[in-house]
C-alpha cells in the first residue's frame, strides 16, 4: 500500500453497536464470492475485519484494507492482515486471485479510479465481487438531508458524497476498465434500523461536520421528522430504504 494521509475516523464500538447489520447482511455477497482453500483475497473497504474473519474460513486468505486506523485495528484484533489504507491508493500488481468489498465504494467519487486499481490489484481472470448503494438507494434519506440544507442556507451547500449508479452506468465503469461482467442487479433491500438518530450521528456525519452543534441538532431533529413520514410506521419502525447494487465480474 502507498502510505496515506487520509483516514477515517469511524468509531468502531459505536458503529459495532448500532450498524451490525452492516456485516450480518453481507453474508450473500461472500456466498457469491464463494472464497475457495488456497485463495488470496484483497477485503477493500474491510471494517473491522468481520467478513475478513467469514472468508477465512473457506482456507483462503485474507489482506484487508480501510481507511479508517481504528478499523484496521480491530480488524488486526481479529487476526487478520490489514492496512489503512483507500481504494484509490491500492498498488498491488497481478496479486490477488479475488477482489471483495461490501458497503463501501457508495463513498468513492471517482468510480472509475477505484474499479482501475481493482482491477490491476487482480490477476488474469480474477473475480471483483462487491455490493454497495445503487441507483436509487436511500432516496428518502437522502432527500430529506437535502430538504433541510435548502431550508437552511446559514448550514452551506448540502454536498453530496455518494455514488449510487446504475447497473448500465457500473457496467459501463467495469467494462472500460477491463472486466467482463459475469452477473450485476440492482436488489432492494429495506433494512429495519432501531435508532435513526444513531444512523445519522454515523452515516451522515461527513455532510454535517461544519454544522456547530446547534445547527446539527436542528439538522437532525428536521430530517427526522421528515423522515417520520416517508420511511417510518408504527408497524414496523424504521426501515431504511436502501437498494444494493451486486456484481461480480471477471478481469479479462
Ligand atoms: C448505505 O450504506 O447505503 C448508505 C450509507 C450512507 C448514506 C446513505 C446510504
Amino acid at each position: 500500500m502507498k502510505k496515506t494521509e487520509e483516514t477515517n475516523h469511524w468509531n468502531p464500538e459505536n458503529y459495532n453497536k448500532h450498524t451490525s447489520f452492516v456485516s450480518a447482511l453481507a453474508m450473500p455477497v461472500v456466498d457469491l464470492l464463494d472464497p475457495k482453500e488456497g485463495e488470496c483475497i484483497l477485503d477493500v473497504g474491510c471494517g473491522d475485519g468481520t467478513l475478513a474473519v467469514e472468508m477465512e474460513c473457506s482456507g483462503a486468505k485474507v489482506v484487508g484494507v480501510d481507511m479508517s486506523a481504528e478499523m484496521i485495528d480491530w480488524a488486526k484484533a481479529k487476526g487478520i492482515e490489514a492496512y489503512v489504507g483507500s481504494v484509490t491508493d491500492l498498488d498491488y500488481e497481478d496479486e490477488f486471485d479475488a477482489v471483495f468489498s461490501n458497503a463501501m465504494l457508495h463513498w468513492v467519487k471517482d468510480a472509475n479510479g477505484a474499479v482501475q486499481n481493482i482491477a490491476k490489484s487482480l490477476k488474469i481472470g480474477g473475480r471483483f465481487i462487491c455490493e454497495f448503494g445503487g441507483k436509487g438507494n436511500a432516496y428518502y434519506l437522502v432527500s430529506a438531508m437535502q430538504e433541510v440544507f435548502t431550508n437552511h442556507p446559514e448550514f452551506g451547500d448540502f454536498d453530496n458524497p455518494w455514488y449510487f449508479p446504475s447497473v448500465e452506468e457500473y457496467t459501463k465503469v467495469l467494462e472500460s476498465e477491463g472486466f467482463s461482467v459475469e452477473y450485476i442487479e440492482i436488489i432492494p433491500r429495506p433494512t429495519p434500523m432501531d435508532d435513526i438518530s444513531n444512523w445519522l450521528d454515523i452515516f451522515a456525519n461527513g455532510v454535517t461536520s461544519h454544522l456547530s452543534t446547534e445547527q446539527y441538532e436542528v439538522f437532525k431533529k428536521e430530517v427526522i421528522k421528515i423522515l417520520k413520514t416517508t420511511i417510518y410506521s408504527e408497524k414496523e419502525g424504521w426501515m431504511l430504504d436502501y437498494k444494493r447494487l451486486r456484481v461480480k465480474a471477471i478481469k479479462s
